[in-house]
């Protein structure tokens, strides 16, 4: 994990997992936590969190497009994201939390559409080189679970109407990240209650908390 510096002094978390993995429960009540302990959090998502990146969000959730021109948009939607809301938030020491981000292209686009991760790092490179998150929080659940939450809930957009076989891959791509970043992953089993989820989840920013004041202390 990166340390926080006296011109990076926020903190980077992110939340992923494939669709039905249920982690968007949980992403507002760790804004909440970290809030309720005097951090002032930006909470955001991608794709999404600029009004550009929202625009960009709903094409890609249902316009048919190539695979090279869906992960560019990714990429354009989370390049405008870093640079008018996660760094300037990071800069002025509030703590990101965020729904998604790069881990996401490599599992959906790299693994699930089959790009491979070469491409994936190169736009990486491109656009945050050098940058991860500090934390990142990965929902898993058996695919089974995943359909079965998925079904019960609303209209599925384009990502979720996909076939068994690509979320199968989506989750192999997840576990690849986990692979390449061990230190920064914490794999959270999707399958507890939503008590027990939270008790790991506090346990883990509460260790955050700690090591961030010593940072600064
Ligand atoms: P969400 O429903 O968790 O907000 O995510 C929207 C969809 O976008 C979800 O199906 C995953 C997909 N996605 C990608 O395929 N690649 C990415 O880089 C990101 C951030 C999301």
């Amino acid at each position: 994990m990166t340390e926080p510096t006296q011109t990076n002094p926020g903190l980077f978390l992110t939340f992923e997992g494939v669709d039905g993995a249920g982690k968007s429960t949980h992403v507002q009540w760790a804004k909440q936590y970290l809030c309720d302990r005097g951090v002032t959090v930006c909470l955001t998502r991608e794709p999404g969190g600029t009004a550009l990146g929202e625009q960009l969000r709903d094409l890609l959730l249902t316009e048919p497009m190539h695979l090279e021109t869906e992960t560019l948009l990714m990429f354009a939607a989370r390049n405008e994201h870093l640079r008018t809301v996660i760094e300037p938030a990071l800069a002025a020491g509030q703590w990101v939390v965020c729904d998604r981000f790069t881990d996401a292209t490599f599992a959906y686009q790299g693994a699930g559409r089959a790009l491979g991760r070469d491409r994936i790092n190169q736009l990486a490179q491109w656009v945050h080189p050098g940058f991860e998150p500090n934390r990142t929080w990965l929902f898993d659940v058996p695919l089974e679970v995943a359909r079965q939450r998925l079904s019960a809930a609303r209209e599925p957009d384009r990502f979720e109407r996909e076939q068994a076989d690509f979320f199968k891959r989506t989750r192999e791509g997840y576990m690849q990240c986990v692979k390449a970043s061990p230190e920064r992953f914490l794999t959270v089993d999707g399958t507890q209650s939503i008590e027990r989820i939270r008790e790991v989840l506090a346990a883990d920013l509460d260790a955050l908390l700690r090591r961030a004041s010593k940072g600064r202390g």
